[in-house]
């Protein structure tokens, strides 16, 4: 047996090695539109990053901290979001409207966060403006420290693969559209991007993407729905995919033919190279549309052997009917957590399990559409999000968000008997558990995001949510995750520990929904002002709205004087 000695002794080496290897990450992002960059034949402005489109990667380890100095060369405000990074105790870095000022055009900020406690697939986009529909996004890997195993074989190579829909018009244009009741509810994409290239073989694409592998070699492929408004089914011809992580969780090993990835969602996949020496076809096909309309909405790229032989050929692999949601649905319940295998802690997952949690608070929230003063909006329990200009965070820090929001003003339980704007912000109890029943009461497919927390998917339901339905959730195993697909007519449940302070944004990933004010915002407050609890503001905060020409009360920056 070792001693006591022995054993401090190696705890003090693991606690130096694991403190060693949270590094700091500095990146310099110019942030330009640029017209000469062309996913496809189309004069259009592209949002680009040091000149890439998607932008660059964010390859960090759990714990490291990531410094992005964002020059923004465009002629509009601009933000970025972190989709899936946690930011604890930190909503300063969020880089939503209600978190931060944006960054001015001919200005730079530096975001300063740590992927604090995680792992796994994500990606970054340009929050506000509508800026999505013009790209700004790229891939976040979060790697795991050394001294935690991965729950697989080490891949021979990982490719980060970003698929969304596209449209040939400016961003300008599309978002113009948004502000008339005859366009906005009807605007659809025009084509499928993979890694912000065509579809193989359609006269707009200028260029296809396909992966170079190796017969009998193991890949990764990091799979995220960047798009705007479509789910896709994602299959590769002759091959298939063994699923191990979603946006941060280590998933029990499925083999699967295809997977159905929504708006905001991140996969990994396995692909094993055992096919004949050849190319195959991968395609990213769209959920609720009938592709034989629309065939420019299939991504289609390339995986290609390197003593490939021939080129690709015969027909699309065959994917599961995009109208069956049930299909999709049996998928979605078959996700599931693996709660042996480790990840960013050295606990295994299944430690921070749902199995016997007393619920706080519940939320039930329903999606629709509604017409105000004119103008087409999207609601949740019939209260549109209302903008301001004045961020939610920063009223909450001066003076306690008097003047500026109202908190709990809107339900969050039950739906309004009449449509209206609101600043919806409501109360997150710090440290309970949160469930969230999210209703779709549109006939299309949506996907919600929480910042600052994952979501243990416990049920998805068709038709109504009653109690009862609480009987059919999964507490053994669910995912966690931080967006979580709503079909349409249905409903999904999830759980959230609400043990990170802030001010976190509560939305759907759809672009337009999000836009038209399908949105809200949870305050998870402890009155205790340690900043061990939440971090103060940071020293470059912006100010701006009703605090632009002087903060009031003494504040902990520079501009204090
Ligand atoms: C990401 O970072 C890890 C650790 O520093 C390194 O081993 C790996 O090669 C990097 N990957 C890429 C694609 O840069
Ligand atoms: C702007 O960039 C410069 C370096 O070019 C840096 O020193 C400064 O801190 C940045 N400003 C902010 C607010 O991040
Ligand atoms: C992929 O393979 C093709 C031909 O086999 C080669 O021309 C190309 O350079 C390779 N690309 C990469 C990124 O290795
Ligand atoms: C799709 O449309 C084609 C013709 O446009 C039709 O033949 C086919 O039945 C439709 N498929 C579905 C699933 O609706
Ligand atoms: C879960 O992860 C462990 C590694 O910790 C692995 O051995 C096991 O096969 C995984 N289980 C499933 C069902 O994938
Ligand atoms: C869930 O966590 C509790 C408390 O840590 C533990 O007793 C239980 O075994 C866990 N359940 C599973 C399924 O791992
Ligand atoms: C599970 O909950 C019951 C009461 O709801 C409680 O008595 C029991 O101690 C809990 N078990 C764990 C492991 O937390
Ligand atoms: C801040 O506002 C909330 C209500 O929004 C109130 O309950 C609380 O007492 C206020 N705190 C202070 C310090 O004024
Ligand atoms: C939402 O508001 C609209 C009118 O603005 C009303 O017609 C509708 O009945 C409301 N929805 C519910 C469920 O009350
Ligand atoms: C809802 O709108 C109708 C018609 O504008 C109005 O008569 C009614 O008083 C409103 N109800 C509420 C609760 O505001």
């Amino acid at each position: 047996m070792a001693s006591a000695g022995l054993i401090k002794c190696a705890i003090l080496i693991l606690a130096l090695v694991a403190r060693a290897n949270a590094i700091h990450i500095y990146l310099d992002w110019n942030v330009n539109l640029d017209t000469t960059i062309q996913p496809v034949s189309m004069d259009q402005p592209v949002i680009t990053i040091n000149g890439m489109f998607p932008g660059p990667l964010i390859n960090a380890t759990t714990n490291d901290f990531v410094h992005v100095n964002v020059f923004n060369n465009m002629d509009e405000p601009l933000l970025f979001t972190w989709n899936g990074i946690e930011q604890r105790l930190n909503s300063w870095q969020d880089g939503v409207s209600g978190t931060n000022c944006p960054i001015l055009p001919g200005t730079n900020w530096t975001y300063v966060f740590q992927t604090k406690d995680q792992i796994g697939s994500f990606f970054y986009f340009p929050s506000i403006n509508f800026h999505k529909a013009a790209g700004g996004f790229g891939p976040i890997r979060v790697i795991n420290r050394n001294v935690i195993a991965v729950p697989f074989p080490k891949p021979e190579a990982e490719f980060d693969l970003l698929i969304g829909d596209w449209s040939y018009d400016s961003y300008k244009a599309t978002r113009s559209l948004m502000s008339t009741i005859e366009t906005a509810y009807y605007v659809l994409p025009d084509i499928m991007l993979m890694n912000g290239k065509g579809p193989l073989d359609n006269p707009m694409s200028i260029d296809f993407e396909s992966f170079n592998v190796t017969q009998g070699k193991t890949y990764r492929l990091r799979i995220s729905n960047v798009g705007t408004a479509l789910s896709f089914n994602f299959r590769i011809q002759n091959h298939q995919m063994v699923l191990v992580e979603t946006e941060g969780s280590y998933t029990n090993h499925i083999t699967l033919d295809s997977l159905d990835v929504h708006v905001g969602q991140s996969y990994s996949v396995l692909v094993t190279a055992n096919q004949n020496e050849a190319d195959y076809y991968m395609v990213a096909s769209p959920k609720m549309l009938n592709t034989s309309d629309f065939s420019s909405l299939v991504g289609i790229g390339v995986l290609h052997y390197s003593n490939s032989v021939s080129t690709v050929g015969g027909p699309l692999p065959d994917g599961p009917d995009p109208f069956d949601l049930d299909f999709s649905l049996v998928q979605a319940r078959s996700i599931r957590w693996n709660l042996t295998a480790g990840a960013a802690r050295p606990n295994p997952q299944g430690t921070f399990n749902v199995s016997n949690v007393t619920l706080s608070q519940t939320f039930i929230l329903e999606s629709s559409v509604a017409q105000l003063q004119n103008l087409p909006r999207y609601v949740v329990n019939n209260v549109s999000y209302y903008t301001l200009t004045t961020p939610l965070k920063l009223a909450d820090h001066f003076v306690n968000g008097s003047g500026v929001y109202q908190l709990d003003s809107f339900p969050v339980k039950s739906v309004n008997t009449n449509a209206s704007y609101g600043v919806s912000v409501v109360t997150g109890i710090h440290k309970g558990w949160l469930e969230i029943v999210f209703k779709n009461n549109l006939d299309a497919m949506d996907s919600w995001h929480l910042d600052g927390f994952g979501f243990y998917v416990v049920g998805f339901g068709i038709g109504d949510w009653t109690t009862e339905s609480r009987s059919t959730y999964n507490l053994y195993d669910p995912v966690v995750r931080s967006t979580v697909q709503v079909y349409p007519g249905a409903w999904t449940a999830v759980y959230a520990f609400l043990d990170n302070p802030g001010m976190w944004n509560l939305r759907s990933q759809l672009l337009k929904h999000w836009y038209l004010g399908q949105e809200l915002y949870v305050r998870v407050h402890d009155d205790d002002p340690n900043p061990a609890k939440e971090r103060p503001p940071p020293e470059n905060l912006l100010l701006c709205g009703i605090f632009s020409e002087s903060p009031p009360g003494p504040a902990p920056g520079p501009w204090t004087g």
